[in-house]
């Protein structure tokens, strides 16, 4: 049966205090609406229809992607009002409704959802919960069968004690759905066009109700305020930590750690705490990942260790290969089997071949740094003349005397050694000791400066 899913993203969302939208707002450093949009994606559905109002421009903005439509609810009338806003051209034999503000639905939530739908039967998300204040009230008849959702704010106080509330998701049979919004009024408390109205339609044209519920409350929790939002991202860390470690994954604490990406992990890995992996991190068997380091867009092969207080950024650490304390790896740095580098080494497009080291304080960029050639402390590769970026290459086993600065664009050859302190301006041949730097002299006698005397 086809499939269409509309997302309601119309809302402003007051109580955040926010000049971002708050579909906009970040769990786990993606949108809330982009989680909705990701998890509806995979149910393949024919089309999603992102129903748009407050900050509407900034939304499609930020997410447009080919797999959507975007549809204007100029004024917030109502849930109903919004999904009508959605229908033209819609021609789905199922429709899913989602909320741009409910990031943390599950696939196999949804799935079990749609698997209750038909032509003669609505599908209905609803939770138990302890305390349902706000909610809409599943009305179910003395047979169990689900009658109707009653919102808070109409209830009867006996309506008010059912604790089974309506989580807003639902899945209904598409060629009812335009007959049934424009059948809905706005004539109750709220003033609004409720979806939730469309029930006791479905019922009176004699389609039965079904009901799911979600695996966690969490699922179906949307977030009105920072509160609710930092509760959220609390559940997707302690989530995404679960799965990793299910995966093998040595988490010291899961509680101190956070994915704002995806990662895919081997065997054996242990992460250390604070440690916070952002954007498409690939972590092989056996890797070690110290406290407080921040992960982006990185691979790290076999073995690979990253010390303490690392920042890695569109970095490929090779097999065996170690960084840190302090290591500060910028996109375009590859480091090459077993390589090393330490605390506060600064690397930029660079590649350091197989073994090679950069213990300390240096910075290398726009640069090729051959197999087992070391780099001294303090080594500086002058890649930028104020106005254009130069290239840096060393041959294999080449050693740099601690603080020189090679002064690019430069060439080393294999086996060239720099004295310390040169500053490197011209190409070193192959097994050849460039020194750059004045010649030492003593001077003999020479008499420190003495104070003078106030007068
Ligand atoms: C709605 C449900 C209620 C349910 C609750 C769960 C209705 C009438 N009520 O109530 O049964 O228990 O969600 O949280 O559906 N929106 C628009 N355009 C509008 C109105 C709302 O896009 O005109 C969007 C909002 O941005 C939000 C969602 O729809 O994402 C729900 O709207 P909200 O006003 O929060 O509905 P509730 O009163 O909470
Ligand atoms: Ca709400």
């Amino acid at each position: 049966m086809s499939l269409e899913v509309i997302v309601l993203a119309a809302g402003q969302g007051t109580r955040m205090r926010s000049a971002l939208p708050k579909v906009l707002h970040p769990v786990a450093g993606k949108p809330m609406l982009g989680h909705v949009l990701d998890t509806a994606r995979e149910l393949a559905p024919g089309g999603i229809r992102v129903v748009v109002g407050h900050g509407a421009e900034q939304v499609r903005e930020r997410l447009d992607a080919p797999d959507l439509g975007f549809f204007l609810q100029a004024e917030q009338l109502g849930t109903g009002h919004a999904v009508a806003q959605a229908l033209p051209g819609l021609d789905a034999e199922r429709v899913l409704i989602l909320y741009g503000d409910v990031p943390l639905i599950e696939t196999q939530t949804l799935e079990r959802l749609l698997a209750r739908v038909g032509p003669r039967q609505i599908a209905l998300l609803t939770v138990e919960l302890d305390d349902p204040t706000g909610y809409g009230r599943i009305v179910r008849g003395t047979d169990g069968q689900v009658q109707a959702i009653v919102e808070h704010k109409d209830a009867s106080p006996e309506q008010r004690r059912i604790r089974e509330g309506n989580t807003g998701i639902l899945a209904v049979p598409g060629e009812r759905l335009a007959g049934w919004l424009q059948r809905l009024s706005n004539d109750n408390v709220q003033g609004e066009y409720y979806l939730t109205d469309v029930i006791a339609m479905a019922v009176a044209d004699g389609l039965v109700v079904a009901t799911e519920q979600p695996q966690a409350a969490m699922e179906v929790q949307g977030a009105n305020d920072r509160m609710q939002l930092a509760e959220l991202e609390r559940h997707y860390q302690q989530r995404s930590a679960r799965r990793l470690m299910a995966q093998g994954v040595t988490l010291l604490d899961p509680a101190r750690f956070d994915l704002r990406g995806e990662v895919s992990v081997g065997r054996d890995v242990v992460i250390d705490v604070n440690v916070i992996l952002e954007g498409r991190v690939v972590i092989e068997d056996g890797v070690q990942i110290g406290p407080n380091c921040v992960v982006r867009d990185s691979t790290l092969r076999r073995g690979a260790v990253v010390k303490a207080n690392s920042h890695l950024e569109g970095a490929e650490l090779g097999e065996g290969a170690d960084c840190g304390p302090f290591a500060r790896l910028r996109p375009g740095t590859v480091l090459g089997a077993r390589a090393h580098v330490g605390n506060f080494v600064e690397l930029k497009n660079a590649r350091l071949g197989e073994g090679a080291k950069a213990g300390h304080l240096s910075y290398l960029g726009d640069a090729r740094i051959g197999a087992r050639s070391n780099i001294g402390a303090g080594t500086i590769t002058c890649n930028y003349d104020g106005a254009n970026k130069h290239r840096t290459e060393l041959g294999e086993d080449v050693f740099i005397g601690s603080n020189s600065a090679l002064v690019a664009p430069v060439t080393l050859g294999a086996g060239a050694t720099t004295g310390a302190g040169s500053v490197i301006t011209g190409d070193v041949p192959a097994d050849t000791l460039a020194v750059g730097r004045a010649r030492q002299r003593n001077i003999e006698g020479w008499k420190r400066p003495v104070k003078k005397k106030p007068v």
